[in-house]
């Protein structure tokens, strides 16, 4: 059901280190950051070849990322995120398995634009999984 890797998340305490990090140090194409309001976050991607890596820094007050700096000062890997072709289809798959689905289970537009939804991370081996329509 799922098909590619589209992004793995990390949290970053500084959007310009980690930028200077993976520019200078590890040698990637990395994008200028951009400001995602709906969503309470500072983004900067990462481009590779097969997939991309996308910073994800708090932007105003109420961040949905700010606890989980808090807990992993340094920053960490937040969630991964694969595509699937049928977002409703997927969701109702994972729900008859047993499988939790964040929020109201509705998708949302993400950061790319596209409808997606999170999954409990209790249920995907202690990861959050983000799954984005293809
Ligand atoms: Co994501």
């Amino acid at each position: 059901m799922i098909g590619k890797l589209n992004h793995v998340a990390i949290a970053v305490p500084d959007l310009t280190a980690a930028t200077a990090l993976y520019r200078s140090t590890l040698g990637a194409q990395v994008s200028d950051p951009v400001d995602q309001p709906d969503h309470g976050v500072t983004t900067v991607f990462v481009e590779l070849p097969n997939t991309k890596i996308e910073f994800l820094h708090p932007l105003g007050d109420d961040s949905p990322i700010a606890k989980f700096l808090e807990k992993n000062p340094g920053g960490g890997i937040h969630h991964i995120c694969y595509e699937v072709d049928d977002i409703l289809a997927a969701r109702d798959r994972l729900k008859a398995d047993g499988a939790r689905v964040l929020g109201d289970g509705e998708p949302k537009i993400g950061a790319h634009h596209k409808p997606v939804l999170f999954l409990h991370p209790k249920d995907f081996l202690g990861t959050l999984v983000e799954l984005e329509q293809a």
